[in-house]
């Protein structure tokens, strides 16, 4: 068993997934509980994440010393790098170049570069500090273009620190570095399957003869936790879905036609597009939209599910991606609030139910085949349940949301024209708040600029935006200024994440 000490990586539970992925158990634990826990369950190496904080800042969180005589192998990931360094007496400083995003890594020979035959090899790095000198017994065993300690080493110690991400998807050769770390520790592998039976059985077990009120929104998170709840208790489920107007056309078909379908009973619709709008007027912050958003979410239901009695569960199809993004552990930065997550009273009556909160989406994307769904559910675009809210920058108006509506359709029918959808994770338009000046016709126009984001990722952590032929992008941006009233230019968003999210708000 490897412990994973969580210095509040957005990536920690990742590569807890990546060494289940691999075989190995593992257990996450605060860096305080970390030598009780060592005693408790004798891990064969120890493994420190990244984490928001600088480490020679006051009150950033450090780690008993310790844990370094233990006589375990030990492998800091970026800010637990850093902690290595800073504790065994080396020196960490904020970088004259911050790294964001790929990277080249140059590696040496050693025992964590094992088997891997490439010398250089593409990285992901999400950091601005850096150790600018090794503890004693220390080696660089890795840089890249900008740093010199891409990795490091005391080999005889058995201590390892690497400045990038080997769990996250986009770094290559990372699940090697994991696997050779895992190695050093002496770890054999076992073999591990999502286990659906236990998933349902657990629901029956916890619901019993109550009911479950479930916030449905036709996405596939929620039909993939609909599909697990109905599996267990049946038509002890209701789920509500909230038509906010912000939502795709697909999600309202996902409900009234294909639910039906598949569970024999449809889901209440609520429709409350006016109530959205008056409660989003004037509201222009990020993070106050999505508290409003989930916020009126949640009033909705709770109307709607006072029209049934017994209910005790409020179901969700909250994922892991959601649950860290909304800053679940300790020491993690808040990035955004995810709706289901962070909107949610502190004094709401219902127990939550969230089948697949400890899953990525490729993972309920397998449960969704498993259970025999339609891969128009299964393979659909995730979809924010702030909907065209997050993705119309500032206030939002209903002559805002028909603009970003009717330009997502464009970029939708247009990738899947051109045979892009099962390349690219997601894609759609943006209302950027920005206006520019455009000639339509022989007149000066002045209106909206339009941004179109797709890109590529395994599990939303970290992506790439995806190389979209320029024909097709031309196509998208002819037709998106041509088609949608009020826009004046169309632009293109190239940014990895990290840095920048995919939502822009
Ligand atoms: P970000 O913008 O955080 O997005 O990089 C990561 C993934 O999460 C989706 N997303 C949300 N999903 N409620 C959701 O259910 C939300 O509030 C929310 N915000 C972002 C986003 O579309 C992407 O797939």
């Amino acid at each position: 068993m490897i412990l994973i000490v969580d210095f509040g990586s957005q990536t920690t539970h990742l590569i807890g997934r990546r060494l289940s992925e691999l075989g190995i158990t593992s257990s996450i634990v605060e860096p305080e509980e970390a030598l009780k826990e060592m005693k408790k369950n004798k891990p064969s190496g120890i493994i420190f994440s990244g984490g928001p904080a600088a480490v020679y800042m006051a009150g950033a969180p450090t780690i008993d010393t310790k844990i370094f005589t233990a006589g375990v192998p030990i492998l800091g990931i970026c800010y637990g790098q850093q902690l290595i360094s800073h504790l065994l007496n080396g020196k960490v400083k904020a970088g004259t170049v911050r790294e964001y995003g790929p990277a080249l890594l140059y590696i040496e020979k050693s025992p964590l570069f094992a088997n891997i035959a490439d010398r250089s090899f593409q990285v992901w790095m999400s950091h601005g500090d850096e150790v600018v000198r090794l503890p004693k017994g220390f080696f660089s065993i890795a840089h890249s273009e900008n740093i010199r300690s891409g990795a490091i080493a005391d080999e005889e110690k058995k201590m390892y620190g690497v400045q990038f991400h080997p769990e996250v998807a986009h770094t290559q050769h990372g699940m090697d570095v994991l696997k050779n770390f895992t190695n050093i520790c002496g770890e054999t592998p076992i073999s591990e399957e999502i286990d659906i039976q236990t998933i349902v059985k657990r629901i029956k077990e916890t619901v019993g003869k109550k009911k479950v009120i479930m916030a449905f929104s036709g996405g596939t998170d929620s039909f993939v936790a609909a599909a697990l709840i109905v599996k267990a208790i049946g038509k002890q489920l209701i789920p509500v879905y909230i038509e906010s107007g912000l939502m795709r056309p697909q999600a309202l078909m996902n409900v009234i036609h294909i639910f039906p379908k598949y569970f024999g009973f449809t889901p209440s619709v609520v429709h409350a597009e006016k109530t959205f709008l008056h409660r989003l007027m004037g509201v222009t912050d990020p993070e106050t939209k999505r508290k409003t958003i989930g916020k009126l979410y949640i009033e909705l239901f709770e109307k709607e599910a006072k029209k049934h009695t017994g209910v005790a569960f409020l179901a969700q199809g909250t994922t892991y991606a959601d649950f860290i993004h909304s800053k679940s552990t300790k020491y993690a930065a808040l990035i955004k609030s995810h709706h289901n997550v962070g909107g949610l009273p502190k004094d709401m009556k219902y127990t939550l139910l969230e089948p697949i909160r400890y899953f990525y989406t490729d993972q309920v994307r397998h449960i969704g085949s498993v259970l025999k769904l339609p891969r128009s559910v299964v393979f659909q675009q995730p979809f924010p349940g702030p909907g065209f809210a997050v993705r119309t920058v500032g206030a939002v108006t209903q002559d805002r949301i028909r603009k970003v509506k009717q330009a997502d359709t464009i970029v939708v029918e247009e990738i899947e024209q051109a045979g892009l959808k099962d390349h690219i994770f997601q894609y759609f338009a943006i209302a950027t708040g920005a206006n520019s000046t455009a000639i339509k016709g022989d007149g000066r126009f002045y209106g909206e600029v339009i941004a179109v984001r797709a890109y590529t990722t395994k599990d939303r952590m970290t992506a790439d935006w995806a190389k979209i032929p320029y024909e097709v992008l031309q196509k998208i941006s002819t037709r998106i200024v041509n088609e949608v009233q009020g826009v004046s230019r169309v632009v293109y968003d190239i940014t990895t994440k990290p840095p920048a999210t995919m939502e822009w708000e």
